[in-house]
């Protein structure tokens, strides 16, 4: 168990001196491959819903999401594996980096061709909850020419690229980062997940 205990070690190096990473291996091809089927089955059959923006916002010039979120009570098999090692790497990180995260939500997200999501930070208005966000993408090969990248906008004006390749998990501080989803030539499939501090007087 003791290299288990480590495995986020250089990850989470990475992410405290940079501010995000990539890291690949949270989960296995098998179970990265029933989320992904999991995801797209619900798409199919209209369980995922345009996802929520700002009163009175134009969500057709922002972002084309549909989104499903995870609920804790009786999660599916593919969910709870996911959930498991969400939680462990929250765990560690959160010892890690000394963040207090107590917990996380998580919702499946499909962008269909063409559609995006326009340059945006994850922190909600009046609400400083969300410390970390994780994406965990769930695209069997993927090619670059495809587009969809995550285009994550660093301090010095730079940006990088994260093309969303099943079993890539991308990780970076939610109030720091700017960061946009260039339109995809195909439907593209993720998890949006944010790690949680408890905020004194916040009700959700
Ligand atoms: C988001 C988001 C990025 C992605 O849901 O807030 O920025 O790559 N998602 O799907
Ligand atoms: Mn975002």
């Amino acid at each position: 168990m003791r290299a288990r205990c480590n495995e986020f070690d250089s990850t989470l190096a990475t992410l405290a001196r940079e501010g995000w990473c990539v890291l690949s291996g949270l989960l296995s091809p098998e179970q990265t491959l029933a989320l992904a089927d999991e995801c797209e089955a619900m798409h199919d059959t209209h369980q995922l819903r345009p996802a929520h923006v700002g009163h009175g916002r134009d969500r057709s010039l922002l972002r084309g999401d549909h989104t499903h979120w995870f609920a804790s009570d009786a999660p599916s098999a593919p969910q709870l594996a996911y959930a498991m090692r969400i939680d462990e790497l929250r765990i560690a990180l959160s010892r890690k980096l000394m963040l207090g995260l107590v917990d996380s939500e998580s919702h499946y997200a499909v962008y269909r061709p063409g559609t995006g999501y326009a340059r945006h930070l994850d922190c909600l208005r009046g609400c400083d909850a969300r410390v970390i966000s994780a994406v965990f993408y769930l695209n069997e090969a993927w090619q670059d020419a495809e587009g969809g990248a995550l285009r994550l906008y660093l301090a010095d004006r730079s940006h990088r690229d994260v093309y969303p390749r099943a079993g890539t998990l991308l990780l970076f501080l939610s109030a720091q980062f700017e960061h946009e989803v260039l339109p995809a030539t195909r439907l593209r499939k993720s998890i949006a997940c944010w790690m949680r501090q408890r905020v004194i007087g916040a009700t959700g």
